[in-house]
């Protein structure tokens, strides 16, 4: 383990693998140090296999930064090489280009489609399949004393979320949990054991989820229902109907940003509450009235996307520091969320921290997160469920922290309780 350290500007290098192999501590000790004295710096990217060594990144690390750019879609564009650290290469198009690495009017277009599927009719119907879900994964469970949170709880609940929505069967959501785990754990040597296969596993592990979209639409052309890929099918844009592949590579989209999201957000709030009992007592003491805050909270605390990325599309400055066009500028959404300029005491987890300007779902703009009420509703349901049936769960052991600049991620957290539901501690 490497030793937590206030570190000097020049000796952050972001675009390292080892940056992110440290401790939490360290990683927010280094950000607040760029925050302070070099609030926008040059980063060298990462050496990818395959792909070799891109030109490197500006690094916004202030929250009025991050905010800069996500507005201004036109002058920092997502279509320009994607929205990761390291360009999507041309070849990822066909399976990752949907709506988030569009730019208007293309994505406009896409997002009002999809919207159809997120608006407030839809997701009632939605919210009823949430509140179902969370007591059948919490059955699954109880009696069992002990569990691993994360692929026992957490990832459980968006992915019967979103496969529902679709109408993708239970048969088949191990399939999807798998693959979507292959995309973005791929710097992880636990999903993808050999760094240099990484790109391969990422393209099977996205064909295999379009197709599962695809011979689904094929099902639903003939016999349509109610769900999201039957209006994908009829849906228009400018009088043209989504291909096959536009579907495909949106189910793959949708899983991935569905999943692998919310459950970390479910995962961090349980290890943050679990660290802050005097939080977890105020939330449980009065649930509904702390919910909407203590989810916007733990949406902060954990910011379950740690960047996104944008691409400058002519020459500009942001605060100051001249950035030229085709410059990539790296959002650290990670350092915006613990920005002293904007949080009162950004360390402190408060379950009624009000406001709470966070952007955890991303900044304002076009690509603000299509799903954050979903996400919201998941988290709130999921824990009032945890509180009522096990309300002495504790987290017994370190978390499995997922090696990733782009996902903050946990693998595992180990749990336990009183079998059947214990009383609250
Ligand atoms: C706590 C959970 C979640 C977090 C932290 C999160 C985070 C984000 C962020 C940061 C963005 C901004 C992308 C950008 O500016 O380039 C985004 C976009 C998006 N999110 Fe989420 N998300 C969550 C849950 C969900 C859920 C549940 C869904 C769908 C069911 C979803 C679907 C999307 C989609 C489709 C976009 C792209 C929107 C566009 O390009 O217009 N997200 N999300």
């Amino acid at each position: 383990m490497i030793p937590a350290a206030t570190p000097a500007p020049d000796d952050i290098r972001l675009g390292e693998p080892e940056f992110w192999l440290r401790s939490r501590v360290d990683r927010e000790r280094a950000f607040a140090t760029l925050r302070r004295e070099r609030p926008i710096s040059f980063h060298q990217e990462p050496e990818v296999p395959g792909l070799g060594r891109g030109p490197g990144f500006w690094s916004l690390t202030r929250h009025a930064d991050v905010l800069e750019a996500s507005r201004n879609g036109q002058l920092f564009s997502s279509a320009r090489g994607g929205v990761n650290m390291v360009d999507q290469p041309d070849f990822f198009a066909e399976l990752f280009g949907s709506m988030i690495v569009m730019d208007d009017p293309r994505h406009a277009r896409l997002r009002r489609i999809v919207s159809s599927g997120f608006t407030p009719t839809q997701l009632r119907n939605v919210m009823t399949g949430v509140e179902r879900a969370a007591v059948e994964i919490v059955d699954a469970i109880v009696d069992r004393g002990r569990c691993d949170l994360v692929n026992d709880i957490a990832a459980m609940l968006p992915l019967k979320i979103i496969c529902d929505m679709m109408g993708i069967p239970a048969s088949e959501y191990r399939y999807v949990f798998d693959r979507t785990n292959v995309i973005l754990g791929a710097t992880d040597p636990e999903y993808v054991a050999d760094l240099t296969q990484a790109i391969p596993a990422i393209l099977q592990a996205g064909q295999e989820l379009a197709t599962v979209a695809e011979d689904l639409a094929a099902f639903r052309e003939k016999q349509p229902t109610d769900d999201l890929t039957s209006a994908l099918i009829r849906a228009e844009i400018d009088g043209e109907r989504l291909t096959k592949q536009e579907i495909g590579s949106f189910f793959v989209l949708l899983t991935v940003a569905g999943n692998e999201t919310t459950r970390n957000a479910i995962s961090h709030g349980v290890k943050a509450l679990s660290d802050h009992p005097e939080q977890r007592r105020r939330w449980m003491d009065d649930f509904e009235t702390v919910a909407p805050t203590a989810v916007e909270e733990i949406v902060r605390w954990a910011t379950p996307v740690i960047h996104f990325r944008r691409t400058a599309t002519a020459d500009t400055t942001i605060a100051g520091q001249p950035i030229r066009a085709g410059e990539k500028v790296i959002m650290w959404y990670c350092s915006a969320n613990r920005d002293e300029a904007v949080f009162d005491a950004p360390a402190r987890f408060d379950v009624t921290r009000t406001p709470n300007d966070h952007v955890g779902f991303g900044g304002p703009g076009p690509h603000f997160c299509l799903g954050a009420q979903l996400a919201r509703r998941e988290i709130t349901v999921m824990f009032r469920e945890l509180f009522r049936r096990l309300p002495d769960l504790e987290v017994v052991g370190e978390p499995a922290y997922l090696a990733s600049n782009f996902i903050n991620g946990i693998k595992r957290l180990p749990c336990e309780f009183t079998p059947g539901g214990g009383r609250r501690t």
